[in-house]
């Protein structure tokens, strides 16, 4: 099994381009599925969790091929809507093929998900999202079938704003009669992506990227060519990176104003910010303790939790990190706590107190994000790290062993 062999106390400096979104790639290939041809994506990222849903639109039937960072899929023979339980498994972000399959063929039966590392992750509000629009959803035997002999407009009010319940409700609309209304929707840039990729395709949808969408149903949709958005995750992580190790680093090719709320954080701790029409420049020398609470969008990501953790492990005085979105997204805790972090953990709040500096220590990446604090936090200790499991780090960050190496990081994949 790889893993990382990182030696600390390094100045990152330098320039970095972010690749194309994760989270907004995987719905966009799922929406593919909305009609038969050939779309195309540009800047689409070489990530596990992209030849995961490779995998998966392939089993239904649909021929992929890739150039670079160009995708091009070809929907014309999918037929199945139909998707087994290991491949459900291997993604969770799977669940929203119900939507486009459900849209175009009128039934889909999936796995069940199940549950994930950062905590139990119901999908109650997809269910609901598709019944609203006119849906028969069955849960039996590990498996959800939901068909329709016609979807029809409907009123969707949720309860929380799910990213993933949102998109899925979205692509099943746009192929229902009449007109569909999402109300308390997730306002994340990606939906936004999303809903621009599928009006390319022919949709009627606006408001995404606000509390409130509306989509009009079309009969017919067609195959679209579109740039995915860069990603603000692996941005941030950078941004996050550059200011653990005292360094002085811009990242490229990103839109200042996703990353406000992180910014915003980064300059009460103490780094010096700048940013440009599509680059964000820091600068840091010493850090003081913040409180940090994550939200849907706008608000903190909890994406960033994890890495925003190791920071403040660093930093003079008392941080709170509080977690609202996941149950479960404390698990970089031990493994910090391993490198010299004093931090205690009550229910989903993580009190940490400063230390001057973290030690080198051999950790293990739990999950993604909590895989890529602990890059951080190796970046910045004393002494040698190893970092294990890696394969987690590989599901959402292209190469960042690579990408970390140019901005001077004494890293290695072994
Ligand atoms: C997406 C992102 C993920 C990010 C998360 C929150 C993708 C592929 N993944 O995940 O990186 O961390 O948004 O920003 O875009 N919930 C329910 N019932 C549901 C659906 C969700 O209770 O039917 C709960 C979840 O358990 C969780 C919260 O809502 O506590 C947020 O989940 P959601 O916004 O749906 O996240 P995802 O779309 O899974």
């Amino acid at each position: 099994m790889e893993k990382f062999i990182v030696s600390g106390e390094v100045q990152l400096c330098g320039n970095v381009r972010v690749g194309g979104a994760k989270n907004a790639t995987l719905p966009i290939m799922a929406a593919t599925l909305l009609c038969s041809g050939v779309s195309i994506l540009h800047d689409v990222p070489y990530l596990r969790d992209i030849q995961a849903m490779q995998d998966i639109l392939t089993l239904l039937g649909a021929k992929i091929s890739r150039q670079g960072r160009t995708m091009l899929i070809d929907t014309t023979n999918v037929s199945k809507a139909e998707i087994p339980e290991p491949l459900m498994r291997e993604m969770r972000a799977s669940v929203f093929l119900m939507g486009p399959l459900l849209g175009r063929f009128r039934k889909v039966r999936v796995s069940y998900p199940g549950g994930c590392a950062i905590g139990p992750r119901p999908i109650n509000l997809h269910i609901k999202a598709l019944e609203k629009i006119g849906a028969k959803v069955d849960e039996s035997f590990g498996y959800i079938v939901a068909e329709a002999a016609e979807l029809t407009g409907g009123e969707i009010n949720f309860d929380f704003p799910s990213v993933g319940a949102t998109e899925n409700a979205m692509m099943a609309a746009v192929l229902a009669k009449g007109t569909t209304m999402i109300r308390n929707a997730a306002r994340e840039p990606e939906i936004a992506d999303l809903e621009l990729f599928l009006n390319k395709m022919g949709a009627k949808i606006c408001g995404a990227g606000t509390d409130t969408i509306r989509i009009d149903g079309v009969q017919l949709l067609v195959p679209a060519e579109h740039n995915v958005m860069s990603d603000r995750i692996e941005a941030g992580t950078f941004l996050i990176a550059g200011a653990m190790t005292y360094g002085d680093i811009v990242v490229e090719n990103i839109v200042p104003e996703y990353l406000f709320s992180v910014t915003d954080k980064l300059q009460e701790i103490g780094a010096q910010i700048t940013t440009g029409r599509d680059y964000i420049r820091i600068k840091a020398s010493e850090f003081r303790g913040v409180d940090i609470k994550t939200l849907p969008y706008p608000g903190f990501p909890t994406d960033l939790q994890a890495p925003m953790l190791s920071l403040v492990a660093i930093a003079k005085g008392t941080s709170i990190i509080t977690e609202t979105i996941f149950e479960n997204r404390f698990k970089h805790v031990d493994e910090l706590t391993r490198m010299g972090a004093k931090i205690k953990v009550e229910s989903r709040t993580a009190i940490i107190r400063g230390v001057s500096k973290l030690t080198g220590a051999i950790v293990s990446a739990p999950d993604l994000r909590a895989g890529s604090a602990l890059v951080i936090a190796a970046l910045a200790a004393e002494g040698t790290s190893e970092i294990e499991q890696v394969y987690h780090i590989d599901r959402g960050y292209e190469a960042i062993e690579k990408k970390l190496q140019t901005l001077g990081a004494q890293i290695r994949r072994v």
